[in-house]
């Protein structure tokens, strides 16, 4: 079967996925916060930049890799950390992890993952990077940056977005607690999709592995979510972020900054990367689309810049590349391919998206990702 004739885009593959995948873990991982606007204003925003048609370049092959923190890479894309990945489909972190070592991409793994720095171990690539929530303990917080060093994991990511826990509503409609508990409504969404829940019941139902070690007297009793809200204090301050700083020896991201001025300061207190994102409209709903901040954040420091937020193409890439990112990164595509085609998927969307960056540099005959035209805006032109 030739994948590209099937599925020549993410919309097919998030089609599928939706059909192999029970109701309350889809709105898990589809759903944005409030009447999710910030989550439309991402694809409002990305659509209407645009570029000129340049003609009459004769034949080339465009370069499609570049570096970062010293790093090459042969696309210039990762894969975003996903709380309850393998929530979403059984083992999740492994296949993605696998697939992007089988491309030469960088993975990342977060804290609230269902498998643990060491599980991932044997199959990570040369880069992966570790996704914290910071727990307010010095102590557990010294641990797990020495647990995902010793699993191989070479970059730190310090998620800031989520100071309080977002409201998701349709997350919540759907019935979907943490710990997921299988009422007998969400048993009968499982019924439905039984390869879901077939690789579910071989795995064990998932929970955040990485945190199980911390299970100490003081929060015995709790409930689950009492127990991760305990652990990770998700509120830090400028004094935490030179904390980790000084504990951590390898670049270093803050992710979830949209601020300019944010960005200049970080820059000074000693990170190593700004990654920009709106969490993809999962925790504000008045947050602005991520790709209107980028051109400002571009202006403010001189760091590598990550994006992310709504990414569906190779032409939003490229979007993004030209308004000042250094890389860009996915969470929702890569799960969507997955959950539809299996680990396969993953390769094949990988596939996709050179493809797409391919036809699309070929049209602004840009030869390199560092030769991209200056983008236009589209609603300035009609
Ligand atoms: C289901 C789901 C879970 C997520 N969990 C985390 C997480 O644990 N840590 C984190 O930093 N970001 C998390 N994110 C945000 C992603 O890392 C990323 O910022 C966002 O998904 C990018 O937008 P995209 O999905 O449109 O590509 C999550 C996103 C989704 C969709």
């Amino acid at each position: 079967m030739d994948l590209h004739t099937n599925y020549p885009e993410l919309s097919d593959l998030r089609r599928r996925a939706k059909r192999r995948i029970p109701k309350f873990v889809w709105e898990y991982l589809d759903s944005a916060t409030g009447a999710e606007t910030t989550k439309h204003r991402n694809r409002q925003s990305l659509d209407r930049i645009g570029f000129m048609p340049s003609v009459l370049h004769g034949e080339f092959d465009p370069d499609l890799s570049t570096s970062l923190f010293g790093a090459d890479f042969p696309l210039p894309f990762g894969i975003a950390p996903i709380g309850m990945s393998g929530l979403i489909w059984p083992d999740a972190e492994g296949h993605l992890a696998r697939a992007a070592a089988r491309a030469g991409l960088p993975y990342c793994l977060s804290t609230v993952a269902t498998q643990s720095p060491e599980d991932l171990a044997p199959h990570i690539g040369k880069d992966a990077w570790f996704q914290m929530y910071p727990p307010r303990d010095p102590d557990i917080r010294t641990d797990m940056l020495n647990r995902a060093r010793s699993a191989g994991f070479n970059g730190l990511i310090l998620t800031v977005d989520v100071p309080v826990a977002s409201r998701r509503e349709r997350q919540t409609r759907s019935g979907l607690t943490n710990p997921p508990r299988l009422t007998p409504r969400l048993l009968a969404q499982v019924a439905m999709r039984p390869a879901w829940a077939m690789g579910i019941a071989q795995r064990g139902m998932p929970h955040m592995r990485m945190l199980d070690k911390y299970k100490s007297t003081s929060t015995q009793g709790l409930s689950s979510t009492a127990h991760v809200g305990y652990l990770l204090r998700t509120s830090p301050d400028w004094d935490y972020v030179k904390w980790l700083r000084d504990a951590w020896d390898g670049p270093f991201m803050i992710k979830g900054v949209l601020r300019p001025e944010d960005a200049t300061t970080l820059e000074t207190i000693g990170a190593d990367g700004i990654w920009v994102s709106n969490h993809a409209g999962r925790q504000f709903d008045g947050a602005p689309a991520s790709i209107d901040m980028l051109p400002a954040i571009r202006a403010a420091t001189t760091l590598p810049i990550i994006f992310d937020s709504g990414v569906e193409t190779g032409l939003d890439i490229l979007r993004a590349l030209a308004l000042g990112a250094d890389f860009v990164m996915m969470g929702r595509a890569f799960h969507y391919a997955l959950a539809a085609l299996g680990p396969i998927g993953v390769d094949h969307l990988i596939d996709t998206f050179k493809k797409d960056l391919i036809a699309n540099m070929g049209q602004m005959g840009a030869r390199s990702l560092q030769d991209l035209p200056a983008p236009i805006d589209l609603d300035q032109r009609v």
